[in-house]
């Protein structure tokens, strides 16, 4: 069985947190993880079952100015790749209190550059049960991939994850 990929960035905080809990919920031995830092669109096409995983921290974060953050280097490798074959999914982290207006905006703004690569996202998630104002990562009334909070719903995270990861299990074969 070909090995799921894991994309996640940035290292050490709450995306990385998530993407390890993800990780275990698939199986350790299925899954490999990059970081978005190190990697290119090469790296994308080796995988044919990719999980992205991204936080909202501001416009900065996709200024290719600011080529030292993680997702704003990488962001234009994605575009590089056709998704047409490959099983995609997102998942982000955000911050539904302080930034209600735009909730993991950036899920929505990855999503969106995915499917115009062809992508068919998978693990579409329901907004019941997210308190928020606006997000760009709804489309037709769904989130577009896994939202979590940290920041003020830590306590959901396991269970987002675990509910998520059984969703994704027959579309990603494992
Ligand atoms: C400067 C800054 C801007 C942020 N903007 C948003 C936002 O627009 N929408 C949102 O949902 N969360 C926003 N957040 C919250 C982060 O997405 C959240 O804290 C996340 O857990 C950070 O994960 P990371 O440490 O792995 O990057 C922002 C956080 C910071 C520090």
């Amino acid at each position: 069985m070909s090995k799921i990929a894991i994309f996640y960035g940035p290292v050490g905080g709450a995306v990385n947190r998530v993407a390890d809990k993800i990780k275990e919920a698939i199986g350790e031995d299925k899954v490999e993880m990059i970081a978005v830092k190190n990697a290119s669109a090469a790296d994308i096409e080796k995988y044919d079952k990719i999980i992205f995983g991204l936080s909202t921290v501001g416009k900065d974060t996709w200024d290719s100015s600011f080529s030292s953050n993680d997702w704003g280097r990488f962001m234009p490798e994605i575009g590089k790749v056709d998704y047409g074959s490959k099983k995609v999914a997102v998942f982000g982290l955000g911050d539904h209190v302080t930034y209600a207006h735009g909730f993991v905006d950036h899920i929505g703004l990855l999503g969106k550059e995915l499917m115009a690569n062809g992508a068919v996202l998978v693990g579409q998630v329901s907004t019941e049960g997210y308190e928020f104002d606006e997000s760009d990562a709804v489309v037709e009334g769904k989130f577009i991939g896994l939202p979590v909070d940290e920041d003020f719903e830590p306590e959901m995270t396991d269970k987002r994850v675990a509910s998520w990861v059984e969703q994704i299990r027959s579309d990603f074969g494992f």
